[in-house]
């Protein structure tokens, strides 16, 4: 047997996890979702899922991916097998495909920002003007589509020159680039005129609307989609690392960033949404696009540098989140099939590409069905947290205790007895009852 691509160090795999994490869902989905949702009501549920089921489970594909030493579906095989567990691994595997379908889509949006940003063609537009910008674009035919084929051109190349290369690098430079210009943004949005009303909206909670179980189940969909949980991104990933590495702080410095990086990000957006009278927090996903460009276009002729350096260092985080996305299929293909890692990434990626053609044409252009909006739903609201509860029961109940508290490195520790609990009953319990309350709401409209 040949043996597996490795991680070449801790540090590394840290950051391919966190490179997955941080990505448009803490940007452009975060603050859309956050905007929908009431703002800080919803931040304060979503920060509760991520520790009480985002967290437990991560920990739990950590362990996984790291034991099963294959990918997802192989995993469940090696450390179970012949048990039905492994149709969590069939679902993240169909699940992965259809989120990378659209992410592929809103990352080609960045992408003809920052092209737009680079030639000048979305500088010098008069204020309140990038509502319009915007909707040209993606009302504007097949351009939507073009730049969707660009950015996944970018994640097949470096899916098919295997994982270890591609990632590592851009990871260590870029991620600390992007998360230096969030907080300089984030400085500059708060001398805004909308900043008070802005942080007032983002942190000052609504407590009556604390029991309202659709803040619940957006907030449980955004914790998976941000963490790349419920799906095997993360049981991929681990099954490349070592067995030295240890995971519980892996998992804990994962949910740390990725939270902080959506946070400030909320930092940045709410100003400036509360600044500009053509923006409103229920813009949807067109909100980063429509309420960036505006602050930048303030800042006067410096804000072109940070609007080509933002949405340059954005794509990248979409592309280490995507590469992530599209390694689960193809690790998939590759032990299923028996293919070599070329033919894998060319069949999964091309697939998948296409499939996403209809999402990015139904943004106000020729197709009047928003197809984007669909997949995304039924990911985040159904397969994910689905994912996220089979992998919960698996690890919690399915899988025996002493060797999962090994694999983590817990054994006879309170903590891994927390978690083990949390796993058992907790994540299990919250999800289920959100996915519930997704079925009733979907049925009775
Ligand atoms: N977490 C990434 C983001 O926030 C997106 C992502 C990558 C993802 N891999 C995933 C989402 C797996 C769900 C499942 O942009």
């Amino acid at each position: 047997m040949e043996t597996r691509e490795q991680f070449a160090t801790k540090l590394g795999f840290i950051l391919a996890a966190v490179g997955s994490a941080v990505g448009l869902g803490n940007i452009w989905r975060f603050s859309y979702v956050a905007g929908e949702s009431g703002g800080a009501t919803f931040l304060l549920i979503y920060v509760i899922c991520i520790f009480l089921i985002g967290l437990p489970v991560l920990l739990a594909e950590f362990s996984i991916g790291r034991r099963g030493q294959s990918d997802v579906v192989g995993s469940f095989n090696n450390i179970a097998p012949g048990k039905p567990w492994v149709i969590a691994g069939i679902l993240g595997v169909l699940t992965s495909f259809l989120i990378l379908s659209f992410y592929g889509v809103i990352a080609g949006w960045v992408l003809y920002y920052f092209f737009s940003f680079v030639t000048g063609q979305a500088g010098g537009i008069e204020q309140e003007g990038y509502g319009e910008f915007f909707e040209a674009f993606i009302g504007g035919g097949l351009s939507p589509v073009i730049w969707q084929f660009i950015f996944m051109a970018l994640v097949l190349g470096i899916v098919f020159f295997g994982v270890k290369k591609g990632i590592e690098l851009s990871n260590k430079v870029f991620m600390p680039l992007l998360a230096l210009i969030l907080i300089f943004l984030a400085g500059y949005s708060l001398t805004l005129d909308g900043a008070g009303e802005g942080l007032a909206f983002l942190f000052s909670p609504d407590w009556t609307a604390f029991g309202d179980f659709n803040v619940w189940s957006a907030a449980i969909g955004q914790a998976f989609f941000t963490l790349s949980l419920g799906m095997g991104a993360m049981i991929t990933y681990s099954s490349y690392l070592s067995k030295q590495a240890k995971l519980p702080s892996a998992a804990g410095g994962v949910v740390a960033l990725d939270t902080l990086f959506a946070i400030v990000a909320g930092i940045v957006i709410f100003p400036a949404v509360f600044t500009f009278a053509s923006v409103e927090p229920g813009d949807g996903p067109g909100l980063i696009f429509i309420a960036l460009p505006e602050v930048f276009n303030l800042m006067g002729g410096g804000g072109v540098i940070f609007g080509i350096f933002f949405f340059f260092l954005v794509a990248i985080a979409a592309l280490s989140s995507a590469i992530s996305l599209l390694e689960v299929s193809v690790s998939y293909v590759m032990r299923q099939l028996n293919w070599n890692r070329r033919k894998a990434t060319l069949l999964a990626g091309v697939a998948v590409t296409l499939f996403g053609v209809p999402s990015a044409l139904s943004q106000g252009g020729p197709i009047p069905f928003d197809f984007l909006d669909l997949v995304d739903t039924v990911t985040d609201q159904y397969t994910l947290p689905l994912g996220g509860f089979i992998i919960a029961l698996f690890v919690g109940w399915g899988w025996n205790k002493v060797d999962v508290l090994k694999e983590t490195g817990l054994t006879d520790t309170t903590i891994g007895l927390i978690w083990i609990w949390f796993l058992r009953i907790i994540a299990p319990v919250g999800i289920l009852l959100i996915l519930i309350q997704n079925v009733i709401s979907a049925i009775t409209g």
